[in-house]
């Protein structure tokens, strides 16, 4: 029997009045995109206004088609607007060292690293096992950019104290394989700048490409400095810096599907594009990885960027930076929390120093107060932590914190830490990804109460310390099947 309530395809069209109320209805499961109380996923500068103009930019342009330039020069205008913008932010154009500075618009951060992977590894066509090194810090994506191109991911460790790479240890993994060597500006995990100068440097001296991943706040960087914030030289100013990424669905405020890589140089990019004519229809070119591309996110970023301006984004930092500092303090200001890293652009992480202060619950009761943290996972001999995304719309509920944060610590301490059983434990730390079958899975599940719901448990914190005792491996394969059993059709 199908069910009409909720199917995508009902057997007769449903008023546009309706739909939209259903949508907002379903929109009321979901973590709050405004109000300054959401530390994760979403980038609110609390503009008023913003969201009504980049709504009615985006569907001026919604079913305009990327795909070829010469059909749509509206796109390839204001595409080349924002790369132009993005080379200026990050130290290019005309009146600086790198005035050839030539760029794509992509859908996101991962589809620029992945571009920026692809580029170095085709610009050497004569190394058959391209290598790529890597901080284990850098985001996830670049993982992801070498499993979909067969490149070797060289990994780095970064220092517990320091949270970056030794210099040392990036020029010894370098070989005669590595096609490109990666920095972030700053790291999504603990928002610090790696030694991005001597690093490029390096890759320079042994002719290798340098990618500085700048996606998450490599907007903001530019403005703290402006600020008077001491940020280390990251961009284009830095001789060895091939290319940078930067997401502008991050810290330049636009909704989300745009982000920019830049390139020195248009023969660094040209390895990039994808082009074939090789069949009987339209000659395809391709800058990024999508070929039909919607010009929704481009007009959309192009009214957040013309409408914010330079003015208005050095504001915007400004209130960022002033949260930062309340957030730290508040931190600071609660026993048995401490900061991972003193905070340098607009990241807050902290990690608990009190075995009876479990962070995972912590989190949990920060989000029964409204306040929406993200946790992270004990890795390579760095604690478990929680992450907090800081963007302006956190400045005017900035006071409200500390005295949850103080609250949720105290309610932390009462429930006291996540015990899970300890045969759950063993399994957790024995299992192999191999040996995970569906019935464990489905069991696991049962008992997570993960089973038989429409979107995750309100309380995470098992769920947490069971992905926390396990090997990165059984992470990865458990976070699969969770979320597989997630996406179900709904008939
Ligand atoms: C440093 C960094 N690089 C890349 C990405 C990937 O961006 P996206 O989620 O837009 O694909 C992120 C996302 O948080 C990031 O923080």
């Amino acid at each position: 029997m199908i069910d009409e309530s909720g199917s995508a395809l009902p057997a007769n069209g449903v008023p546009a009045e309706q739909v939209l109320a259903e949508i907002r209805s379903l929109r009321e499961a979901d973590r709050p995109t405004h109000g300054g109380r959401l530390f994760a996923y979403v980038y609110d500068p609390a503009v008023a206004g913003l969201d009504e103009l980049t709504a009615a930019a985006y569907a001026e342009s919604a079913h305009v088609n990327g795909l070829d330039p010469t059909a749509f020069p509206s796109l390839l205008a204001m595409e080349n607007a924002l790369v132009g913008a993005a080379a200026r932010v990050l130290g290019g154009g005309p009146g600086t060292s790198a005035p050839e500075v030539v760029g794509s618009v992509t859908s996101g951060g991962t589809e620029s690293l992945i571009l920026a992977v692809k580029a170095a590894r085709d610009a050497r066509p004569e190394i058959t096992a391209a290598r790529i090194v890597v901080p284990s810090s850098a985001h996830a994506a670049f993982a992801k950019a070498a499993h979909y191109l067969r490149v070797a991911l060289d990994t780095v460790p970064v220092d517990p104290a320091t949270l970056r790479p030794s210099v040392a240890d990036v020029a010894a993994a370098i070989g005669p394989e590595t096609v490109l060597v990666v920095c972030s500006a700053p790291s999504y995990a603990h928002g610090v700048v790696d030694p991005v100068a001597e690093i490029a440097e390096t890759a320079a001296a042994a002719g290798v490409r340098c990618h500085v991943d700048a996606c998450f706040g490599g907007w903001t960087l530019p403005y703290l400095r402006r600020l008077g914030v001491d940020v280390p030289a990251f961009d284009f100013a830095v001789a060895g810096v091939t290319s940078i990424s930067v997401d502008l669905h991050k810290y330049a405020y636009a909704p989300k599907g745009v982000s920019v890589l830049l390139h020195r140089d248009a023969g660094l990019r040209a390895p990039q594009y994808f082009a074939y004519a090789d069949w009987p229809g339209y000659t395809m070119v391709n800058p990024v990885i999508s070929s039909t591309r919607s010009g929704g996110p481009i007009a959309a970023a192009y009214a957040t960027l013309r409408h914010l301006g330079d003015d208005g984004y050095l504001e915007l930092a400004r209130r960022t930076r002033d949260a930062v500092r309340v957030l730290a303090d508040a931190v600071r200001g609660v026993d048995g929390l401490r900061l991972v890293a003193e905070p340098e652009s607009t990241v807050v992480c902290l990690t608990s120093t009190d075995p009876a202060l479990d962070l995972f619950v912590l989190v949990d009761e920060l989000t029964a107060r409204g306040w929406h943290t993200q946790p992270q996972l004990a890795y390579a001999g760095l604690p478990r932590s929680v992450h907090l995304t800081v963007t302006a719309a956190v400045a005017p509920r900035v006071a409200e914190f500390g005295p949850a944060l103080a609250e949720a610590a105290v309610a932390a301490r009462a429930a006291g830490p996540v015990v899970l059983p300890p045969e759950l434990l063993a399994l957790a730390g024995s299992l192999t990804p191999q040996a995970l079958t569906p019935e464990l899975v489905a069991g696991l599940a049962e008992g997570l109460g993960l089973a038989g719901r429409a979107g995750p448990p309100d309380r995470m914190a098992v769920v947490n310390t069971l992905l926390d005792a396990a090997p990165v491996r059984l992470r990865e394969r458990l976070l699969v099947e969770f979320v597989g059993l997630l996406q179900r059709p709904t008939w």
